[in-house]
């Protein structure tokens, strides 16, 4: 069963990965590079608040684009953003299910999956290579970030991001602990305060699959797949091809 761990999150998360997506915005597009320029068919996978959706849907103009969200209350405010803007609406279609329930096209020319890889446990995410190695049309790519720690340890709190709407301060720190050689448990704690005075705060919590590049490479070779890093390497994001012999 699918256990949301952004319910109560939801109301921060949008305004807080803005700063970040900033930084992230440049190096996705320039992955999807080729893509989209006449028609093309993207899917991404945990597309949150929608943040990354509008990047691709910038970066590939003429993409349709599936946006696969299971969490309610963040595909509440993806659905939002994507009917309010004309362009996205003709564009993009919502998919509630989460990977690998999700109803996929057969064939794509990009998928995307960014700061969501974690999520995916061993057999998922081989299942997730599986689909890009059988799904990707001659010319396509994924791409996919991997988030430090890429080795499971623990995390000291550090603050992620702060934002003022109004009066109020809306402030999200984040701590991990380490559970075993390959999982984590990131602990969020959301904070709202006004006038300096705290009136509200949340934590959250979920586990983590990490994933280091060598493991990346490893488990793309058995799906014929392999991976090249693109951009800020702090970043690392990745744009995951099939091998030549299987184009
Ligand atoms: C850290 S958020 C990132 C959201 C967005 N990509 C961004 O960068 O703003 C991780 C997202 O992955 C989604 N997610 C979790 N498990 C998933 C699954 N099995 N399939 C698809 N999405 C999933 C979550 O609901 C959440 O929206």
């Amino acid at each position: 069963m699918y256990l949301d761990p952004y319910t109560r999150s939801a109301d921060h998360l949008d305004l807080l990965s803005a700063g970040p997506w900033q930084h992230m915005a440049p190096t996705v597009s320039a992955a999807l590079a080729g893509i989209g320029e006449t028609e093309a068919t993207i899917v991404e996978l945990g597309s949150g608040t929608g943040l990354g959706t509008g990047v691709i849907a910038h970066a590939a103009p003429n993409a349709q684009i599936v946006a696969v969200e299971p969490s309610g209350h963040l595909r509440a405010v993806l659905l939002h953003r994507v009917a309010s803007d004309n362009d996205l609406r003709s564009r993009v279609t919502v998919e509630n299910r989460p990977f690998p329930s999700s109803r996929l096209p057969e064939k794509f020319d990009a998928l995307v999956m960014i700061n969501s890889l974690g999520h995916l446990d061993p057999d998922e995410r081989s299942e997730l290579w599986r689909v890009v190695a059988t799904g990707l049309l001659p010319g396509g790519h994924a791409v996919i970030n991997l988030q430090a720690p890429t080795t499971s340890s623990a995390v000291p709190e550090f603050e992620m991001a702060r934002e003022r709407v109004g009066n109020r301060e809306y402030h999200g720190t984040a701590s991990a602990e380490r559970v075993d050689e390959r999982t984590m448990i990131w602990h969020m704690t959301y904070r709202t305060s006004e006038d300096g005075h705290e009136i509200g705060a949340t934590e959250v919590e979920y586990r983590w699959n990490v994933l280091d590049a060598d493991t990346l490479d490893t488990e793309l070779a058995r799906h014929g797949l392999h991976a090249g890093a693109v951009g800020d390497e702090q970043l690392g994001v990745f744009r995951v091809e099939q091998d030549a012999r299987r184009r």
